[in-house]
Parts: C-alpha cells; structure tokens; sequence
C-alpha cells in the first residue's frame, strides 16, 4: 500500500497494517501458547489481516504456503529448561528457507503470590531460534517473552483460579499492546528481551544440563496410578505421540517433553509424578563423581592424555545413564505389584496438588486446534 495513504489511515485513528498475512506455528502443552496466539488473531482481524494458526503436534512434513503480499510468521511455543521446548526447535531446524517477517513468542512460567507477579525465566528460548531463522535467511520483527501462569505441575501445585485469571487478565492487554505496535510498525520488541539477557546467558550450564539429561530424567518420572481407567486420553492427545498403551497402562517414552498436557487432561487425575523415584535417580546422578573416582583409578591401567581423558568422562557419564536406565526399568516393573503402585500414588506430591490447564482449555480446544493443520 502506498505510504503516504498509510500514513493519513494511521493518523484517522483506523488500524492500518502493511502485513497482509499472519501464519502461527503453535505447540502448546496446557494452552497458555495457544491463548496467547488466539489474542494475536483476534488483534490481527482488526487490521484486516488475514489469519492462520497451525498446529506442529506431531508434525511430519512442513508444507510453506506462497502468500500474496507482506507476511509475517508467528512461532509460539512454551520454554522447557531455559531454552524453547525441543518440539519447536527441532520444526525450526526443519522450517524451509525465506526472507519473511518472524515474531518469536515464548510463552514462560508466571508466578503470583499475594499481590506480587513473578516473571519467569527464557534462558536461550528466543536466542537460539532466532539465531536458525536468521541463518534461514528471516528477518526478526517481533520478539515476546510472555508470562503466563506456570505449568510445571511437577514442581509445584497449579495456581489458584483467581492468581490465573489475574496472571491471564494482564497478559491479554499487554499482548494486545505489543500486536498493535507490531502489525502498525512491522518492529516491537520487549524490554524483557534486553532486561534478563545477563541472567538468560548466565544460567545456560543448566539449560545444557536439562537439554542433554534432565528432559530425559523428568520424561521418565511420570507413571499412571491405579486409578488409571485406561481411557487412552493421554495417548491420543500427547503431541509429541510418545506415550505407548501396555498392558492398559500408559508409558512415557524418551520422546516426551513434559509438556504436561497429559497430566493436566487426565480425567481421574491418575497421572503423576513419581517424586519418590526421582530422589533415588538424583542420588545416582550424585554418584558422578563416585564414578569419576572408580575411572582415576582405571586410568592408571589406560595412561593419560586428553583421549583418555575424554574416554573417562564418557564412562562416567555412561555409567551413570545405565544405572539410570536400570533403576528406570526396575521402577517400571515394581510399578505392576499393586502395594508398591500405591505406595508411589501416595508418595507423589502431584497427587495432591492442582492440575494446570488454561482457562477456556480442555481435550476438545486441542483436538479441533490440531485439526486446523
Ligand atoms: C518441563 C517444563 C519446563 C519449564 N521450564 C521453564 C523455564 O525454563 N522457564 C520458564 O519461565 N518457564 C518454564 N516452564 C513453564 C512453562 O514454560 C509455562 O508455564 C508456559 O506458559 C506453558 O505454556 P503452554 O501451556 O503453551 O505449554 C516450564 C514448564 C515445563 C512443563
């Protein structure tokens, strides 16, 4: 559209955009990416945008539409252990090659007791998308960390209703702000960005750390109770398809990324987190450098030098993911006699807490949401 018409539509108060599309590439475990990519709809029909939300759960291929006119591509997607949740980096390792407008909004774990809020924490969740989109050839026009209520169910009861709803409430003005900076300006970034930098850098060994062990450990910590009816929710609706129905009871592959949708979906509440194995598994991991110990004294026998070095920390951190496997199996297996299943239902502390999900969000938003891809 011509500039100088742009100009007097803006300056007449109508809301005016350059951009002509908007394409969301959205994974949410507990809705709160999805919320935050409907507000962006809502906002970008104002401008007379047109709109297009997908899902990536469970995606195979990327098919990239031609747009006609200026568009901007939209990734939203929750931050798992300060970096954005591996689904949504392996789809932009994936993303074809182009020369659009992205936006990345993260979605983050927000906090509120009392009166105070809590941000939560982005690690390198936008840093490091950014930097593939970039090397694909994209250019950076919006960037969102976004705080909404926290997920994590495995470290801490659900929020109460109303510290939701108040978390929810302030979150949808602030995004309604920044989509109108973003669609007039075609550039909005959040201080938050700049503000947290230092600490986001700062904390990058544990976000290493839950990239390369941890995922894996909490993806491991989750088990069905006896309450479990076998109604395979949670396997139809996991987004990363990685849980396996066996003998009627679901278990969690490798694959999982704790998005914790299975957990907040669950009808009987029967999933959860076994805190009684993780205690054990975080002693083993403990045990490295037990293991380092055994390995020095091997050493002697292989003689020194980096290689040997190298192979040295490699045994010790193998030895210490086969144990971990082992006392996985084995927690598996106990898990069938009926007396040792209790005694983890009443030893999970998930058990007594709150369940998480996003206001407005249940089984049937994520089923017609996937089927919009
Ligand atoms: C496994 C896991 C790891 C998380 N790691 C972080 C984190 O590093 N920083 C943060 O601010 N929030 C973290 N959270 C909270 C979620 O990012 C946050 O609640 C997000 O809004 C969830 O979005 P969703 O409902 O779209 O999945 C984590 C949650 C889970 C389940």
């Amino acid at each position: 559209m011509n500039s100088i018409i742009l100009y007097y539509m803006k300056n007449s108060g109508q809301n005016i955009s350059e951009y002509k599309n908007l394409i969301i590439y959205c994974f949410s475990g507990t809705g709160n990416a999805l919320k935050a990519s409907e507000w962006l709809i809502e906002k970008a029909k104002e401008y007379g945008i047109n709109t297009v939300l997908y899902s990536i759960d469970r995606f195979e291929k990327i098919d990239k539409e031609k747009q006609d006119g200026k568009t901007l591509i939209a990734f939203c997607y929750p931050t798992h252990g300060f970096n954005a949740a591996p689904l949504m980096l392996k789809f932009i390792l994936k993303f074809p090659r182009g020369h659009a407008d992205i936006l990345l909004l993260n979605t983050r774990g927000g906090l509120k007791f009392k009166k105070i809020y809590f941000p939560g924490l982005s690690g390198i969740a936008q840093l490091l998308p950014m930097l593939f989109l970039l090397l694909k050839g994209y250019s950076i026009a919006g960037l969102l960390p976004f705080d909404m209520p926290s997920n994590w169910i495995s470290f801490h009861p659900g929020l109460t209703d109303s510290a939701v709803n108040d978390i929810v409430s302030r979150r949808q003005k602030q995004l309604y702000n920044f989509a109108d900076r973003l669609f007039a300006n075609q550039r909005a970034f959040s201080y938050k960005v700049f503000l947290y930098l230092p600490l986001d850098l700062a904390i990058s060994p544990v976000t290493a750390g839950y990239y390369f062990c941890g995922r894996y450990m909490f993806a491991k910590s989750f088990y069905a109770s006896s309450e479990c009816n076998d109604c395979r929710l949670c396997e139809n609706n996991c987004p990363t398809n990685s849980i396996k129905i066996v003998n009627n009871r679901p278990f969690w592959a490798y694959t999982c990324e704790s998005c914790m949708r299975c957990i907040g979906i669950c009808p009987n509440k029967s999933i959860q987190t076994a805190h009684t194995f993780i205690i054990p598994v975080i002693y083993l991991i403990s045990l490295v450098p037990f293991a380092a110990g055994v390995f020095n004294v091997l050493k002697i026998y292989i003689g020194e030098g980096i290689i040997n070095g190298l192979i040295t920390v490699f045994l010790n951190w193998g030895f210490t993911v086969a144990l971990i496997i082992i006392a996985y199996r084995m927690f598996s297996l106990l898990l069938k006699i009926k007396f040792i299943n209790k005694f983890f239902e009443y030893t999970s502390l998930t058990r007594y807490w709150r369940r998480y999900l996003a206001p407005g969000t249940g089984v049937k938003k994520f089923r017609m949401f996937h089927n919009k891809a």
